[in-house]
């Protein structure tokens, strides 16, 4: 008897274009194409290092005996030092704190233990493709605000609240945002703040960037400006700490606690289910957020002089206009002459000139808008021969006016 084994239809609509491209990418490296990739936001694939004291301390932890399950909610060194972290940051009320296997895992729990099929949350587009891939797998529909590029991609505050509907639960923030790299000012954290307080949302800070501000300033927590509203803010190793790999997040609960009570209680149920976060990782957690922050001078001055030249490269091509960004190491560049979809255009200028990027529409875009994400942390050599490539590709390939 033949026997084929049917997926579960929750998975129809679950795409990671960030690394469905990669599929594509393998396929033309076996045929013999030189690549370079700026796809995927890993700064260890470059020259960045974790730093050495995170690594001792793993391997301490290694060495120790820590290989056992731990507190489902995580280890309370890690937790203390997260809360204490949270703290000198200005959150108020900080009810809990979870370790989780990335901040992903944490998205994932926060998002299962709040939402039924049918309700909705609020994401902005363009945005980070985790919360469409969750959405599909939860079977709840996800509303998109916009992004206004005009206004330096900060959130469109009137759009986000057209998009509050009863079934309305969350309000997702990512600042410094992903793919965009901006940076959302304090007025725009307030007036999305008051949206969550007048629709009773749920606000979902997914600050995992918050380290990365590349012209100086301060990022502003979202938790610090909502009082006694509840905020789930999420962090984590990956990208402050250069330890993507390490699949390390957490998330702070914050906000009253009359509030949050039932939601907690739930949080806690699907915590425990799955065991605990990854035991001995858990020990790099203080030394991280406690122990010397040295990496990051060095960190953002390689990644500014990167963000400046993409940036002026960009600027430079007929046909292409970018927004300046201000965190992360992404840039969300336009295609204003492209005749076709930017899927096709990502798809060409891979098979043709060997540069891998993700299409806007992966992020969410404006209807009648191309874009495409670049990743910038790569090394200026390397970004220039991607440059070269680019607008070589768009010269051949453009609409002629
Ligand atoms: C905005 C955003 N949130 C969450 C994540 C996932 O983080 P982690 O690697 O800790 O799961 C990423 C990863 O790129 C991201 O860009």
């Amino acid at each position: 008897m033949s026997f084929r084994i049917l997926p579960a239809s929750r998975t129809k609509n679950v795409r990671y274009a960030i690394r469905d491209i990669v599929v594509q990418a393998k396929r033309l490296e076996a045929e013999g194409q030189e690549l370079v990739f700026l796809n995927i936001g890993d700064p260890i694939q470059e020259d960045f290092e974790t730093p050495r004291h995170i690594i001792d301390a793993i391997c301490d932890a290694l060495r120790t005996g820590h290989t056992s399950y731990c507190d489902s909610a995580g280890v309370s060194e890690a937790r203390e030092a997260i809360r204490r972290d949270a703290e000198r940051r200005g959150i108020p009320s900080i009810q809990e704190v979870f370790a989780t296997a990335g901040v992903s895992e944490g998205i994932e729990l926060a998002l299962c233990a709040l939402v039924e099929p049918g309700d909705d949350f609020l994401t902005p587009s363009p945005g980070y493709p985790l919360y469409t891939a969750l959405a599909a797998k939860l079977g709840t529909r996800r509303n998109e605000y916009r992004l206004d590029e005009q206004n330096g991609w900060q959130p469109d505050v009137e759009d986000m609240e057209r998009q509050v509907t009863p079934r309305t639960r969350a309000l997702v923030l990512i600042n410094p945002n992903n793919p965009t790299g901006s940076v959302y000012t304090v007025e725009t954290v307030d007036r999305v703040v008051d949206v969550a307080r007048r629709h009773g949302l749920v606000i979902f800070a997914d600050e995992v960037y918050d380290k990365f501000l590349l012209d100086g300033g301060a990022h502003i927590p979202v938790a610090t400006r909502a009082g006694n509203h509840p905020v789930l803010t999420f962090g984590g190793l990956s990208k402050n700490y250069l330890g993507p790999g390490l699949r390390m997040g957490w998330m702070t609960v914050s906000g009253a606690n009359d509030a949050l009570g039932d939601y907690l209680e739930a949080l806690g149920r699907l915590v425990r289910a799955r065991l605990c976060a990854n035991h001995p990782i858990q020990y790099a957690i203080r030394p991280a957020l406690e122990g010397p922050q040295d990496h990051f001078e060095e960190m953002l001055v390689r990644l500014r002089k990167r963000r400046d030249l993409i940036f002026a490269r960009l600027n430079a091509i007929d046909g292409v206009s970018c927004v300046k960004p201000l965190g992360a190491f992404y840039a969300f560049p336009r295609l204003h002459d492209w005749a076709g979809t930017d899927a096709e255009f990502v798809t060409e200028l891979m098979r043709e000139e060997g540069v891998v990027c993700v299409p806007g529409s992966a992020f969410g875009q404006r209807a009648g808008t191309s874009h495409f994400r670049i990743v910038f942390l790569p090394k200026e050599d390397v970004l220039e021969e991607a440059l070269d490539r680019i607008e070589r590709f768009l010269a051949r390939r453009s609409r002629t006016p």
